[in-house]
C-alpha cells in the first residue's frame, strides 16, 4: 500500500519524505487556501515547489467545473512537473474530462468519492486514482470503511485498474483498516502518519533495554 501525504504544507511533505515512506502528496484547493497559496503562479510555483521534495505522485485539483475549463486547467497543472496527477470532483463534466485526460495520456485522480456508483464511473473513465472520503463518511455516521471494502470488491472483481485512494483519513486506525479493507493507497496528514509509532510497550521496552545496558558498563 502506498503513503502519500495530504497537506500542502512543504515543511509537513519534507518531514515524512524524510522517513523514507512517503510515495506522494494529495492537495485540494482547502489545503492551499490553509498555506495561504493564492494565484494561478504562486499556485504553479508551489506545486513545483512540492514536486522538487518528491517525485511520487503529487495530486494538483483543479478549480473549474465545467468540462473546458477543467481542460485548459488540468493541462497546465500536468505540464509542471512528469508526477503531477490532475485531480477531478466526481460531477459530470469532471467524468467527462477525465476521460479526456486518459485519452490523451494525462493522469488522474477522481475526487469526491462517496459511493461503489461513483468509483464505478471514475473507473470506466480511465482514473488513475479514486478518492472515497471515509473521514466525511464516518462523520455523517455512514461507514467510510465499508465504502472502501464495496469499491475493493467491485474493483477486483470487474478487474479495474484504478487505484483505490482512501482519503479523508482522520487517526491511524482509518490508515490500519483501509490496508486491511484493500486500499492501493493511503492519503493522511502527518500526524495520522506518526500517531502509528506509537505504542507503550515499546516505549516502557526501549526504556528498560538502555536501562540494562547503562547498568552493564558499571
Ligand atoms: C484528499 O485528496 C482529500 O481532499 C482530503 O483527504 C480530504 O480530507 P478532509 O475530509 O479531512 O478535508
Amino acid at each position: 500500500m502506498k503513503f502519500f501525504i495530504d497537506t500542502a504544507n512543504l515543511d509537513q511533505i519534507k518531514e515524512a519524505h524524510e522517513l523514507g515512506i512517503l510515495d506522494g502528496v494529495t492537495t485540494n484547493p482547502s489545503l492551499m487556501a490553509k498555506e495561504g497559496i493564492s494565484g494561478d503562479k504562486n499556485v504553479i510555483d508551489h506545486y513545483a515547489k512540492i514536486c522538487k521534495v518528491t517525485s511520487g505522485d503529487v495530486s494538483a485539483e483543479v478549480i473549474s467545473t465545467d468540462f473546458e475549463g477543467m481542460v485548459e486547467e488540468g493541462k497546465k497543472l500536468a505540464g509542471i512537473a512528469e508526477n503531477i496527477v490532475v485531480k477531478v470532483p466526481m460531477i459530470k463534466d469532471g467524468v467527462k474530462a477525465i476521460s479526456y485526460f486518459t485519452e490523451h495520456g494525462i493522469r488522474t485522480n477522481c475526487t469526491l468519492v462517496f459511493s461503489p456508483g461513483q468509483a464505478i464511473l471514475a473507473a470506466k473513465a480511465g482514473a488513475t486514482y479514486v478518492s472515497p472520503f471515509i473521514g466525511r463518511v464516518d462523520d455523517t455516521c455512514w461507514d467510510g470503511m465499508q465504502l472502501i471494502r464495496d469499491i475493493a470488491e467491485i474493483y477486483s472483481v470487474q478487474f479495474f485498474d484504478t487505484e483505490i485512494l482512501a482519503a479523508s483519513i482522520r487517526n491511524p486506525m482509518h490508515i490500519v483498516e483501509s490496508a486491511k479493507s484493500g486500499a492501493d493507497v493511503v492519503t493522511c496528514p502527518l500526524k495520522a502518519i506518526l500517531g502509528l509509532l506509537n505504542h507503550p510497550l515499546t516505549d516502557k521496552g526501549l526504556a528498560k533495554f538502555l536501562a540494562d545496558h547503562k547498568n552493564a558498563q558499571k
